[in-house]
């Protein structure tokens, strides 16, 4: 928990109260949770404003942990989509506590039941990234045949981006660096960019939808390259905030678009996740594991800015195992 706002080891493991279902909530097992780029911003209360949802002064929240995979324990008496033992994982960037061995949803909120033969650690990541990458592509309409330009396509975001776009039928160009272009590939994207050896603003392609996931480009940068109505969207603000100006004005004009999509949560966002995992379209990618008790270090990695795809907790998972270093994989 943490009930000051700042870096990494403000987060301490403590016991805590186990949490009571009310009446339309579940009690759930907490088997695999992920720290993610969303945790690191409450956490720390940056960007500043955040303050306004997450309390002025400290956090009103001190318990963190948005994704979470785990089995239900218990139900309030109104639940009826849901029973004790089922499989379930989700996204509770509101009511949070995934960071803990119990927490407690609402049957409404973005839970489901996992699908067969998927581990904990395979869907606990499944939900954060994805529902950012999924409001991307609806809110540009994505659609078979469209030219899509998926920028920083090995982050939590960005490697969702390119498995959903492929889903759709989009045409994908993908800029990573070097070390990731064959895992990106893999991902579905046709076209490689390697960002540290060619500029695709330079390039003669264009899209009908620049998505910028990991907040390292502009709108001014991808105009040139942007279809006469294509779209620009980005996970963050931009230099100055200016993503918001540019979407205020770019809407009223005719031409290229800029956006910063706000996603929605519901059940609907959470069951199409779950069938794009179901299906296979959708593997959320984990680059590493930690125990709980190392979330201090989880924390420190996820803020270098260099993951790849996503790092999964693992709270209380019996598919993991922990090597001699601590770090933990799951089989
Ligand atoms: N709007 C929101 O509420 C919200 C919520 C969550 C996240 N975000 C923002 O969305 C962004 C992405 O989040 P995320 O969790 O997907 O990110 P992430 O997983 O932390 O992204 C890390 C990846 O980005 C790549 N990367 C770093 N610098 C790059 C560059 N200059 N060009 C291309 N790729 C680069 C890194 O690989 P290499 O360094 O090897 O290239 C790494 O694989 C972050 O800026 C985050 O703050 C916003």
């Amino acid at each position: 928990m943490n009930d000051t706002y700042g870096a990494p080891d403000v987060v301490r493991i403590m016991d805590v109260e186990k949490p009571a279902p009310k009446d339309n909530e579940l009690l759930i097992k907490v088997r695999a949770t992920t720290v993610n780029r969303t945790d690191c911003g409450f956490r720390a209360a940056k960007p500043f404003f955040i303050r306004v949802i997450s309390g002025i002064r400290k956090p009103k929240i001190t318990i963190l942990g948005s994704e979470f995979a785990g089995d239900v324990e218990a139900v309030g008496g109104g639940v009826t989509s849901f029973r004790p033992g089922d499989r379930v994982f989700g996204y509770a960037d509101q009511t949070w506590g995934a960071h803990a061995e119990y927490m407690t949803i609402g049957e409404d909120g973005m839970v489901a039941t996992i699908p067969a033969a998927r581990s904990y650690g395979d869907v606990a990541a499944g939900t954060e990234g994805s529902h950012y990458a999924l409001s991307f592509m609806r809110s540009a309409k994505v659609r078979a045949g469209h030219d899509v330009l998926i920028y920083g396509a090995t982050g939590a975001i960005g490697s969702a981006a390119v498995q959903i776009a492929k889903s759709l039928g989009a045409n994908i160009v993908a800029v990573c660096d070097t070390p990731n272009i064959e895992l990106v590939t893999t991902l579905g994207a046709d076209r490689v960019i390697d960002y540290t050896a060619s500029d695709f603003t330079k390039d003669e392609q264009r899209y009908d939808a620049v998505f910028d996931a990991v907040g390292k480009i502009t709108f001014g940068r991808c105009r040139r390259v942007l279809k006469p109505h294509g779209a620009y969207l980005s996970s963050d603000l931009g230099p100055l905030s200016q993503n918001l100006l540019l979407a205020l004005v770019t809407r009223v004009l005719p031409g290229r678009t800029a956006s910063v999509p706000l996603p929605r949560q519901n059940r609907e966002v959470m069951n199409t996740l779950r069938d794009l995992i179901e299906s296979g379209d959708f593997k959320p990618v984990v680059d590493r594991h930690y125990p709980l008790d190392r979330i201090v270090e989880a924390y420190v990695y996820v803020e270098t800015g260099r993951k790849i795809g996503n790092v999964v907790l693992d709270v209380d998972d019996p598919g993991a195992s922990v090597d001699e270093a601590g770090t933990s994989s799951v089989d």
